[in-house]
This record gives C-alpha cells, structure tokens and sequence, in this order.
C-alpha cells in the first residue's frame, strides 16, 4: 500500500507511520510527502527517511486549479494508493477527492462528531474539551468530503481527561495514543476498506 501522507507542521503522527514502515509493523510504504508549509517539521522528517517531499502552497504555485492539478500530478507520479492527512490544514481540491474517491482519510484528535469542523484544530480542540467539562476525548480516524471534519468514521480510541489537565498535557497524551492507533488503523482496517 503506498501512502500519501500530507501534513502542515510537527509531522509526528507521519512519524509513526514511517517508522512502522521501517520496522515491518505496517506493510505498507510513505511514497511521498506534501506540505502547504516549507517550514514544516514533516518534510524534514520525510527528507531525513529518503521520502520524497513537496511543498505545495499559492505562496509557490499562485493559480489554485494550477496548484491542485500540481498536487494531483505529484500523487499519481508516486503511485499513490491512499491518502493520508495527518495534520493537514488546508482542504483538498475536489479532482483529487474525486480521483481518490474513499481512499483519503484524516485523523482528528477528538471523538468526532464532538469538536469538530472549522477553526477545531490542535491546542483549540483539547481547550474545547476542558471547558466543556468532558472525562473522556479521543481520536477519529475518517474519510475525507469536502467538509471538515465530517467524512464517514473509520475508527474511534477514547483517551481519558484527568483532573487537574491542562489543555497542553490532554494534547500530548491524545497525541501519544495516536502515534499507536494510526498504525493499528492503517494496518488492521483501512486494507479491509479500500
Ligand atoms: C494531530 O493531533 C492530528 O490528530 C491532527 O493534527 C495533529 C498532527 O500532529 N489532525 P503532528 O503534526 O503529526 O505532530
């Protein structure tokens, strides 16, 4: 299975994945990895693995049907199979979801349809659990529409709020779990799916 990955900034989850592909945990491959941000910590992290990394964003590529046709050409060009977004910020254009038609997915860290959709992105989702009051979070592993957030649920994990947890320290405990279950999900489900 070749994997698309894209991601915007830490790229830790593309990290698991490409370290699961290295250990033979996951019987799959990151043919390449995109990012809207050059500055991004995942193309440094693909580069560092030999992956082939593009940065793609109207900073490079100003005409937006340009930029998505340029994107589209790099995926099929590493034979993409699947796409994955892994804290990707930016919506794909539609002739990739069309092209890709249930084989892209993301992975959100709440349990969706909780604290999902526009501006629910990192520190603001776990800010949006502790104030709600919530004992439990968890990650979404989903297909990807042209919504955010909104795609058909693939898998769920719950992860528990403590007493006493921060915003920050929820964020770092739900992100340890997804290093673990987006491997459990791309290897036992997602083949199953596709
Ligand atoms: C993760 O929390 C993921 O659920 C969300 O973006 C974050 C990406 O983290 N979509 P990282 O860049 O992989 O460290």
């Amino acid at each position: 299975m070749n994997i698309a990955v894209f991601a915007s900034h830490g790229g830790s989850d593309l990290q698991a994945i490409i370290d699961a592909c290295k250990s033979g945990r996951l019987d799959a491959k990151v043919s390449v990895v995109i990012s809207n941000n050059s500055k991004s910590m995942a193309l440094k992290r693909a580069e560092t693995s030999g992956i082939p990394a593009f940065h793609f964003s109207q900073k490079v590529i100003e005409d937006p049907q340009i930029l998505e046709e340029a994107i589209l050409k790099t995926l099929i060009d590493h034979n993409t199979q699947i796409i994955f977004l892994a804290g990707y910020l930016k919506k794909l254009g539609s002739s990739i979801l069309k092209t890709y038609k249930n084989r892209v997915f993301n992975i959100h860290p709440s349990l969706l349809p909780k604290y999902g959709g526009k501006g629910m992105y990192g520190i603001n989702v776990h800010e949006a659990v502790i104030k709600a009051g919530d004992t439990e979070t968890g990650i979404t592993i989903h297909r990807v529409d042209d919504c955010y957030d909104t795609g058909e649920i693939i898998a769920q994990k719950k992860v528990p709020v403590l007493a006493g947890d921060t915003a920050e320290i929820l964020a770092a405990r739900v992100l340890a779990q997804e290093h673990i279950f987006i491997v459990e999900v791309l290897s036992e489900t997602i083949p199953g799916i596709i």
